[in-house]
């Protein structure tokens, strides 16, 4: 069993590094193995639209960031955490690009990468911003069917520097709880499949527009 985190921060071994370090720490602990996946520190592309993964079956930007990579261990993990630091109260740009390309690209294959596997969002902050970071994250649990992983606080750590988040007491004592808790979801999910229990089946999409 194994949980596949992403670094959405340029800065590989930073406070978002930190705080998911925590969950990794905790997961290891409930004997559920770990990686955190950094997309890197240039730049990456937006999603252009394009669609040319319904035809391709991936994402036509190859040169960026490894996204081919990233989708491949998505599609053997059976949980995932994707961590940002905030910028002006919004998940950091690079995270946003790497997930819309993911998700859109898998959107084609029904998220099969993705769906029905729990997801927790986690924000790194020196002040404010964070839970309209959290929502920004949640929005792509929301549409691939992913069970969300909840903790007893916001899935936020508050810091400028690794240091300052290793002393955010709650911060870091909310991120060993999602680790629990996710470890405890993965865990049940496993006990159900053993025990017969299917995943649900997804009607096809209807996807009208709004014209009716
Ligand atoms: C461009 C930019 C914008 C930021 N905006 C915010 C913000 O809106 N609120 C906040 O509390 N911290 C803000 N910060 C601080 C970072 O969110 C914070 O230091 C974070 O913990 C850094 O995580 P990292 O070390 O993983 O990159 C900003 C930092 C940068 C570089």
């Amino acid at each position: 069993m194994k949980v596949l985190m992403v670094n959405g921060s340029s800065n590989e071994k930073g406070c978002t590094y930190t705080a998911l370090t925590e969950i990794g720490r905790t997961l290891v602990k409930e004997g559920i193995e770990y990686e955190i996946f950094y997309i890197g520190g240039g730049a990456v592309r937006d999603c252009i639209g394009c669609r040319q993964c319904a035809k391709k079956g991936s994402c036509v930007f190859t040169d960026d960031v490894p996204l081919q990579a990233f989708l491949e261990k998505a599609r053997g993990a059976d949980g995932f955490v994707f961590g940002t630091p905030v910028y002006y109260a919004h998940p950091s740009g690079r995270l946003f690009s790497f997930l819309d390309r993911a998700f859109y690209s898998e959107g084609r294959h029904g998220y099969g990468a993705f769906a029905f596997k729990p997801a927790a969002a986690v924000a790194s902050a020196r002040r404010g911003g964070t839970t309209a970071s959290l929502d920004g994250i949640n929005k792509y649990f929301g549409i691939a069917q992913m069970p969300v992983v909840s903790s007893t606080y916001w899935n936020m750590v508050h810091g400028q520097t690794p240091e300052e988040v290793c002393q955010d007491a709650e911060g870091l004592q909310t991120m060993r709880n999602v680790g629990r808790n996710m470890a405890w979801m993965i865990k049940c999910f496993a006990a159900g499949k053993e025990k017969g229990i299917l995943l649900p089946e997804t009607e096809k999409v209807f996807s009208t527009n709004f014209i009716r």
